[in-house]
């Protein structure tokens, strides 16, 4: 088979791409190790930046996100029972899209599959070689048979796990790494959220988060330890700590309800550097990681994809090299900026056993400083909202 880029990865990111170079009129194949139920299945952070609705928007598979898409124009954040509200609509005069990122994808494979683009699942094996050259090539495995896609370029796009970064000599890439010594434990149920919008609860048993995919289904998250097993989480235990941890308003227009799926989920934040090496470029989870505060992974996979997609719309179009040798820096200027914004949120909100007195009156005082400056919420606001791509 030969096509122009070969990306390996079925998620948001990979997705994404092959939506904007089809729209660019460059040929792609996608690449996925697992079928397209298990990629639906995995559930992650429902908000979205109006850049990433505006590329979506942008490739025409806005329509269910327009209709079930909600508009967010503020959150809170809760502390020694007390709620800050971020007014992002006031501070900033946008807001965020609450949607569930799983929706997103399915979205996108179903435009995927109406134009009739390719996308390989269940392929086993997959191997970059020759992206030093100018004819690289990925090799898979299919039903038991060996194929080969030749092709201009490769995008990484297979998440933190994939094979495309792995297949950098170690030489050549530089990684960054924070490890949280927490998780969060997630439970999805069909109940009316406690309010019409987000809240994160920095409280002395841990942090909590309280969010939605619709007005009749929540999304909740509780601050649990890193080696926590999930099993030891019955549903009556979720709902009590995390009533325990928001304030009595919030506690009390809390809706129990079975849960539809409970997992959890490290947190980390990582970045890569460089994102391209020679003709292989990382996007999205392959080239760095956030901690899901502040729901920065989706909107920077969002970027990265839209810096990655010019650049080889000008290679194509304009016979012009600019954009694919600027990529890599683009998309790591906005990245870290998105992986401070994460890291400080983290810190402000979790509680850290290691945290020493001193720590924790600074914590305190962070949140005092807040609640009274316009300053530092606009801080917040503007990054949470999205900073510009
Ligand atoms: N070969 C082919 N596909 C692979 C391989 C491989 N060796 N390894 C992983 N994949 C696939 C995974 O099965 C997955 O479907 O790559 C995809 C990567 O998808 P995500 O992990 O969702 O990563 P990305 O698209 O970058 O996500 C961006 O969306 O899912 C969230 O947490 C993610 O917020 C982040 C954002
Ligand atoms: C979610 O709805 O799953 C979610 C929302 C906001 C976050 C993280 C996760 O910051």
């Amino acid at each position: 088979m030969r096509t122009q880029v070969a990306i390996i990865g079925s998620g948001p990111a990979g997705l994404l791409l092959g939506a904007l170079l089809h729209k660019a009129g460059i040929d792609a194949v996608i690449l996925e190790r697992k079928d397209r139920d298990y990629v639906l299945s995995r559930i992650r952070a429902g908000v979205l930046e109006q850049g990433a609705v505006d590329l979506i928007t942008s490739v025409g598979v806005d329509t269910r996100l327009k209709a079930e898409g909600l508009p967010h124009a503020g959150f809170s954040m809760g502390f020694a029972n007390r709620r800050l509200r971020i007014d992002l609509a006031g501070l900033t005069g946008q807001h965020v899209t609450v949607y569930g990122q799983t929706e997103i994808t399915r979205d996108l494979m179903d435009a995927r599959l109406a134009h009739g683009l390719t996308t390989v699942y269940n392929a086993e094996d997959v191997a970059l070689h020759d992206f030093d050259s100018a004819k690289p090539r990925v090799t898979y495995v299919e039903g038991g048979v060996t194929h080969e896609i030749v092709c201009d370029f490769i995008a990484g796009c297979d998440g933190f796990h994939g094979i495309s970064r792995a297949s950098v000599p170690s030489g050549a890439i530089s990684l960054f790494e924070k490890v949280y010594p927490f998780g969060w434990l997630g439970l999805l149920a069909d109940v009316p959220p406690c309010d019409h919008e987000l809240i994160y609860a920095n409280h002395p048993r841990g942090f909590a988060l309280c969010s939605m995919r619709s007005p009749t289904r929540s999304r909740y998250y509780v601050q649990v330890g890193a080696d926590e097993d999930v099993a030891a989480w019955s549903d009556t235990r979720f709902w009590d700590e995390l009533r325990r941890r928001l304030d009595p308003e919030a506690a009390a227009a809390v809706t129990t309800g079975p849960s539809i799926e409970k997992s959890i989920a490290p947190l980390r934040s990582f970045v890569a550097e460089p994102l391209r090496f020679g003709r292989l470029f990382l996007a999205g989870d392959a080239a760095h990681i956030v901690p899901p505060t502040g729901a920065k992974g989706l909107n920077l996979a969002a970027s990265d994809v839209h810096y990655l997609a010019e650049g080889l719309r000008e290679y194509y179009r304009d016979n012009s090299e600019a954009g694919i040798n600027a990529y890599s820096a683009r998309a790591l200027d906005r990245i870290w900026k998105a992986e401070r914004f994460s890291w400080t949120l983290t810190m402000l909100l979790h509680r850290f056993d290691s945290m020493n007195p001193f720590e924790q009156r600074m914590q305190e005082a962070d949140f005092r400083y807040l609640e009274n400056s316009r300053a530092a919420q606009t801080t917040i606001a503007e990054n949470y909202i999205g900073l510009p791509f």
